[in-house]
């Protein structure tokens, strides 16, 4: 759906730098349509696409920046996003303001051929008014997440591409697997659920969710808990349907249905609204109120990529948890550049309200085995969410195993919910450590180079305050991958560590507090 959301973005970027053109164009020229102006493609299993068309002639063409262009002949629209293997193309038989046609998107496992309507909008449908804005007031807190949440999410895995059954076996499969056991509780469905508003309003399912209700109820029927996904803005990235103006209706849908989690994610906001605190908070406070006045227990999950340091006024917009950066890719690149970025920021989280580095990658198959466990590990000693987002129903045992590892898992859960700290960075080796409960630590030795290393510490060096000096009797170490606990001697910790790998291990003073 990359094309689609880009023609969206593209629309907008158009737009902000007024290069609109007004809907007066809806015009005839001759027998045949002229095409510029504003345009819709909804069809029942995606999302809506706007497209800003301008005609010259026979060629048609959107601005943006990835434009599609074509012709209008002897009244056949043929619409491409370029000419290679990624293009996304719309095709169809004119005929006045609103006809079928059809469009193809290659992107990657994601792409696939979209039947629906191309019909003329007006401008002031795809860009509509700027609505005021709460003014800014603390919420309070709504007493969820006390550890961070853990779940799994379509997104990462699927895209848009998926549909009730995907959603209810990856129920079966969380249970039947042993993560729900391990700790995962939410079910979320991310983006391509929706399809637009009945007559009153409200919002509603397109063809693949029929009925959210029963899906909320199926899911709710397994012990586990569900998780729905909106945005701010009119549309969310891929132009589903979003709760722009209807946040209030939108938020009592979710709580009738019996959805116990909302990501809401930033999107087509971005047309309306400007990226400052003042919006961005204001703008998630809406939805925060409107999930406050549910009287539904509904986790509130911001998105919006870090914009406007959400750490610092997530929790006062009600927020249970913000996305802290750009989109999450299964490469290593990708995700270690994520992950290590956030121990800066590692104090703005607190009980009930956690940094989200993005969902896991864990099991999608880009990375090896060595890159996800540093990638689950990492993930724990920032008391992240651990959301997984692989398919829960064909993984791999050794996914299961680094996927529900108990030791990591409590580490990341672990009450006491310390920031992680930077022991010591030598060239491509960082030590990072996390005090837990019961005067226990977590030392993460991670190698990011290409290369084994050998990184060590020295246990005096883990200046942790009254009773974690480990002078005296010397610590107890586990290895949480190896399952087991290893002698020490001397004052300094060393292991080997493979390339793009880790070594954690959880210490307990031998002294008494
Ligand atoms: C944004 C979010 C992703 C996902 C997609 C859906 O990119 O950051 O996590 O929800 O939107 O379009």
């Amino acid at each position: 759906m990359k094309s689609i959301r880009l023609s969206l973005l593209s629309t907008i970027v158009a737009c902000s730098l007024l290069l609109c053109a007004s809907s007066s164009a809806l015009a005839q020229t001759g027998n045949q349509t002229d095409m510029t102006g504003y345009w819709k493609f909804s069809s029942p299993t995606s999302g809506l696409d706007y497209l800003q068309l301008k005609q010259t002639g026979e060629a048609v063409s959107t601005a943006g920046r990835r434009p599609l262009t074509g012709t209008l002949h002897a009244g056949k629209l043929h619409l491409a996003s370029g000419t290679d293997a990624n293009a996304t193309t719309y095709d169809a038989v004119v005929k006045g303001d609103k006809f079928p046609a059809t469009r193809i998107t290659h992107d990657g496992p994601w792409g696939g051929t979209d039947t629906g309507t191309l019909e003329r909008v007006t401008s002031e449908e795809v860009h509509p008014a700027r609505l005021p804005l709460p003014d800014l007031r603390d919420l309070p807190d709504n007493g969820l997440v006390r550890t961070p949440p853990m779940g799994w999410n379509s997104w990462n895995k699927f895209h848009d591409r998926f549909d009730d059954a995907t959603v209810r076996g990856m129920a079966d499969a969380m249970v039947s697997s042993g993560m729900a056991k391990a700790g995962y509780t939410y079910i979320i469905v991310d983006e391509g659920w929706s399809s637009s508003r009945d007559a009153n309003g409200k919002i509603t399912g397109n063809a693949r969710f029929p009925d959210m209700k029963a899906l909320a109820d199926y899911v709710h029927s397994k012990g586990l808990k569900i998780g729905i996904y909106s945005s701010p803005g009119p549309q969310v990235c891929g132009g589903y349907q979003g709760s722009y103006g209807h946040e209030e209706e939108d938020a009592q849908t979710f709580a009738d249905w019996g959805y116990d989690y909302l990501k809401y994610d930033w999107c087509s906001a971005g047309g309306i609204y400007q990226s400052t605190w003042a919006d961005l908070e204001g703008a998630y406070q809406k939805m925060g109120e409107a999930l406050e006045k549910t009287k539904r227990p509904i986790v509130f999950s911001l998105c919006e990529y870090g914009a406007g340091d959400v750490w610092k006024w997530g929790a006062k917009a009600g927020g249970n948890l913000w996305r802290t950066t750009g989109d999450i890719s299964d490469n290593w690149q990708s995700m270690q550049r994520i992950g290590f970025a956030q121990l800066d920021i590692a104090n703005n989280a607190q009980a009930g309200h956690w940094n989200d580095p993005d969902m896991l990658e864990v099991g999608n198959g880009g990375m090896t085995a060595d890159e996800y466990r540093t990638h689950f590990s990492l993930w724990a000693m920032l008391r992240a969410p651990l959301i997984a987002g692989n398919d829960l129903r064909t993984m791999t045992d050794e996914t299961k195993s680094i996927l529900t590892n108990p030791e990591i898992i409590a580490i990341d859960q672990d009450l006491e919910a310390k920031p992680v700290q930077l022991l010591s960075q030598e060239g491509t080796s960082e030590v990072l450590v996390r005090p837990l409960t019961g005067n226990a630590v977590a030392i993460g030795l991670f190698n990011r180079g290409d290369k084994p290393a050998e990184i060590s510490f020295r246990w005096d060096s883990l200046h942790l305050g009254q009773g974690l000096g480990f002078g005296m009797r010397g610590p107890t170490v586990r290895d949480l991958w190896k399952h087991e606990d290893i002698p020490t001697t001397g004052d300094t910790f060393t292991a080997t560590v493979p390339p793009h790998g880790v070594v954690m291990i959880q210490t307990t003073s031998g002294r008494r507090r």
